[in-house]
């Protein structure tokens, strides 16, 4: 089927109490594993793009990949950005026909988080398309971050409710203890905190950084009003692992796709893990067909 927005995909995980992942992807590789691993179980799936994947692959090598192959899935499948770091990388994506797009403000002043959210999502709800933002910081580990600092950059409930009114984005990611690129699970999440983050706001809410926390953090967390969880490193890792245990049986082989085979099936098998884990197994069609909304005319001033 063709690609589809996430809007109503979101909003149907969150009401029925799964989530829907969005996996990381940088090659070809990697978008067929998450496709057919959602094609095993049935259930909707995101395949999201970085800016660093998006520099190593192309923005329209990827986004043409993706799209080639939700064409040939029978599930729906999103093609989304990840963490865009401003206006012209999202209208960008928006032209290369992206189904849902992300600004991160993280970093930035509440204000200039504020704004640019908002315009973003004045440009994209134009076309029709979905934008998360995120509110709060999940840290990078490459920082080295302390208890403290993760803390720190929670997401503040109230504040949460107030950026929805002002910018009208359609998901919200936020910082509950999580952190980027972690390669063991041992974070626990604030489930408190998530619980308080989902009575002040109705929209989805986006779990990052979900590679390093526990498997039953995650599940809480889905209970707790989170609809959409991103995984990069477990798959990376997964595909690297594969990639040095194949290149260690065959030293002297020459057909390459002998060693990327492998690492692909690992992805595939990580990805049907993680969806299970979701809850989103035999959810492909939760959500009609009719409901993916393209641009509405109507609604454009
Ligand atoms: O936006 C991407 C995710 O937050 C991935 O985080 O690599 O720690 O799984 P992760
Ligand atoms: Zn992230």
């Amino acid at each position: 089927m063709a690609l589809v927005t996430s809007k109503a995909l979101l909003q149907r995980a969150r009401q029925d109490g799964y989530a829907v992942g969005a996996f990381n992807a940088n090659n070809l590789e990697m978008i067929q594993a998450i496709i057919e691993a959602a094609e095993d179980e049935q259930s909707p799936v995101i395949v999201q793009i970085s800016e660093g994947a998006i520099r190593y692959g192309g923005l329209t090598y990827l986004a043409e990949v993706v799209r080639a192959g939700a064409g040939e899935a029978s599930v729906p499948v999103v093609l989304h950005l990840d963490h865009g770091s401003g206006f012209e990388t999202n209208v960008r994506a928006l032209q290369a026909g992206f189904t849902s797009l992300m600004f991160d403000g993280s970093a930035k002043p509440w204000e200039e988080n504020v704004a640019t959210t908002t315009l973003i999502a004045r440009a994209a709800h134009a076309c029709g398309i979905p934008v998360e933002a995120e509110l709060g910081q999940v840290l990078q580990s490459r920082d080295q971050v302390t208890a403290k600092q993760v803390s720190s950059h929670m997401t503040d409930p109230d504040m949460a409710g107030r950026f929805l009114e002002l910018t009208g984005c359609d998901t919200l990611a936020i910082a509950v203890g999580s952190v980027h690129a972690m390669q063991s699970q041992e974070a626990e999440l604030d489930q408190e905190r998530i619980r308080a983050c989902a009575a002040a706001v109705s929209v989805p809410l986006v779990l990052h950084g979900s590679s390093g926390v526990t498997e039953e953090s995650i599940r809480q967390a889905i209970a707790g009003g989170i609809a959409k969880v991103n995984v990069g490193t477990y798959l990376t890792a997964g595909f690297c692992e594969a990639l040095r245990t194949a290149s260690a049986a065959r030293p002297q082989e020459h057909d390459m796709r002998k060693l990327l085979g492998p690492a692909r099936d690992e992805v595939r098998a990580r990805v049907r893990e993680k969806i299970r884990l979701f809850g989103s197994s035999g959810k492909a069609q939760a959500v009609p067909a009719g409901e993916f909304a393209g641009p509405d005319f109507a609604a454009v001033e």
